[in-house]
């Protein structure tokens, strides 16, 4: 059976490295699998609990039925102050109060790109934490940590280029569909 996957990124810039890598990600989708793009972050206002006892954000509420109609989420994101960046917090937290919550149960793969050596690694650790609240399966492996992150996609075209990390992106995405498969029956 095909399997449809969403990406959800977490930095708004337009020339983001982590939105690059996510935009290559349909393309390196293996056999029987799909991938499209959720609506930006940047369209979800601050979490005031206020704003939600009035009404989810159209931005949320379509995010969380794209999400809902999906069979896995792939993140990927920037770390921000050994963090995740509070836009993308900002996000989970308003999923996170849709019901039925849309997050529940779906298989989620985290990717982070940074410049640095070691790609974003701590951001991960506190992703998966939130996670495990709202009750993702969350793919352990293999973890995607992209570091040098510049040096694999072209700055001008905006492509991730680089062969080991495409061939790498293949085998999560792979790894995530037999997670899924795994979760649907
Ligand atoms: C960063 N950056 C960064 N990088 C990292 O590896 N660890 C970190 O803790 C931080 N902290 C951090 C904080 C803030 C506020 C900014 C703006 C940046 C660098 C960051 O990884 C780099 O700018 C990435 O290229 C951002 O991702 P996009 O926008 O290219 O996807």
């Amino acid at each position: 059976k095909p399997l449809h996957f969403v990406t959800l990124v977490g930095s708004l810039r337009k020339g983001s490295i982590n939105a690059a890598i996510a935009r290559t990600l349909p393309e390196l989708a293996p056999e029987g699998v799909t991938i499209s793009a959720l609506g930006s972050i940047g369209d979800i206002p601050h979490y005031n609990q206020d704003v939600q006892n009035q009404a989810f954000p159209k931005a949320v509420e379509e995010m969380a039925e794209q999400i809902r109609h999906s069979d896995g989420v792939i993140i990927v994101t920037p770390e921000f102050n050994y963090s995740i960046p509070g836009v993308l917090k900002n996000a989970i937290d308003w999923l996170s109060r849709v019901a039925p919550q849309p997050l529940a149960g779906k298989p989620v793969a985290i990717q982070t790109a940074s410049p640095g050596p070691i790609g974003g690694a701590r951001a991960q650790y506190q992703l998966r934490q939130s996670l495990v609240f709202l009750d993702c399966f969350v793919l352990n492996k293999p973890e995607v940590m992209i570091g040098q992150s510049m040096t694999k996609v072209d700055s001008e075209s905006l492509q991730l280029t680089d062969e080991k990390t495409r061939e790498f992106l293949t085998l999560q995405i792979a790894s995530l569909a037999n997670l899924a498969r795994r979760v649907k029956a």
